[in-house]
Formats: structure tokens, C-alpha cells, sequence
């Protein structure tokens, strides 16, 4: 029963559409509009800017980060690594936006913050170092997701492989749009100081 709990509190966090709410209901603008049309932190900076873009940063972090600590919470010997699983995918199919949603990168990340912080603090050294060679968010993304499956299978943390695995092909399959840009070189890109996120 408490399992089932878990995996609907985890489909609801997951579902919360944070950048599109934010922008609804303080910037009044549909994010789903502007920019690559994501709900995600990245757009969220590009359209709302700075602010908006930490907040729902942080959003999408703690809702991944609390859908995989209620095994901890409920003492449940349930991996938090599947219940986190349940949030990701709420993020990308949110019952709050007709079943569409996000890239998961955030949410999923939040999990990682939840299982292994220190694979959280490695993924994000990785994640800013890539945006700092490429200057391309989506690139990062893929790159620090795939590197975390690699480390999984490294060390031989099967369930950790085995949702990372899933998750990565989730996060590649989301970001087909951004494959295609990047491919025929036309990705947006962030440049830093520069008073944009374009
Ligand atoms: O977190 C999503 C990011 O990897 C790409 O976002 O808006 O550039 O498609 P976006």
C-alpha cells in the first residue's frame, strides 16, 4: 500500500509544471510559447530571466529529490531510485499540462541528489563544465546524463545503471528537437555576462 502512495506522490511532485506556473501566474506569460517552447529551467532563464530561472531550477531539483526520499521517510525498502523513476517520468507527461511537460534533466537530477549526493555534486561539476566548453545546455544534459549511466556500470551499481539507463534515453528522446539544432548547427546557446540567456 505505502509503495502505491509513494508512486502517486511521486507522479504528482513530478507533474508539477514549475516554469509554466511560474510563468502564468507572476510573469503572465505562456513559456510554452517562447523560446524552444520547454517548460524547463533553460527556457525559464530565456524567457523570464535570471530569477524565474533559479526558482524553478530549484523547483524541478526538490521535486525529484522528494518523490526518492520517501522510502527514507516511510522506512520503506522500496529503492528510491524507482520511486524517483515515477517523478521523472511525471515531469515529462505532467497530468497539470494535458500529459506534456519538461526534458527531466532538473527532476532527475533531484533524484541523484536524493540516492548519491556525491554523484550529484560529480554531475553538476560535469554539467557547468560542458556549458562552459559548449555554451550549449541540451549538450550538457545529454553528456552528464549518459557519463552518470557510465559511472553506474563502472561501479557496479546495477539499479542505479538500470534507472539511469532508462532515464537517459527518456532525457534523449526529449531533447530529439535540441539533437536535430545542434546537428545542423543552430542550437541555442547561453552566453554568460552578457545580460541574456540567448
Ligand atoms: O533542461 C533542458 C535543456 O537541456 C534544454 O532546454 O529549452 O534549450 O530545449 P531547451
Amino acid at each position: 500500500m505505502t509503495t502505491i502512495i509513494m508512486i502517486i506522490i511521486a507522479y504528482l511532485l513530478g507533474s508539477i509544471p514549475s516554469g509554466l506556473w511560474i510563468g502564468r501566474y507572476f510573469y503572465h506569460q505562456d513559456i510554452r510559447k517562447e523560446g524552444s517552447g520547454n517548460i524547463g529551467t533553460t527556457n525559464t532563464f530565456r524567457v523570464l530571466g535570471p530569477k524565474a530561472g533559479v526558482v524553478v531550477l530549484l523547483m524541478d531539483i526538490l521535486k525529484g529529490t522528494l518523490a526518492a526520499s520517501q522510502p527514507y521517510l516511510f522506512h520503506s525498502p522500496v529503492n528510491p531510485l524507482l520511486i524517483g523513476l515515477v517523478a521523472s517520468v511525471g515531469h515529462t507527461c505532467s497530468i497539470f499540462d494535458h500529459f506534456h511537460g519538461g526534458k527531466a534533466v532538473a527532476t532527475s537530477a533531484g533524484i541523484l541528489l536524493a540516492y548519491n549526493p556525491i554523484l550529484f555534486i560529480i554531475a553538476c561539476v560535469l554539467f557547468i563544465s560542458i556549458i562552459l566548453l559548449t555554451s550549449m545546455v541540451s549538450c550538457a544534459s545529454i553528456i552528464t546524463v549518459t557519463t552518470i549511466f557510465i559511472i553506474a556500470l563502472v561501479i557496479h551499481d546495477h539499479i542505479l545503471a538500470i534507472i539511469a539507463g532508462i532515464i537517459t534515453v527518456l532525457i534523449i528522446w526529449r531533447h530529439r528537437s535540441n539533437i536535430q539544432r545542434i546537428l545542423h548547427g543552430n542550437e541555442s546557446m547561453v552566453h554568460f555576462g552578457l545580460g541574456n540567456y540567448l
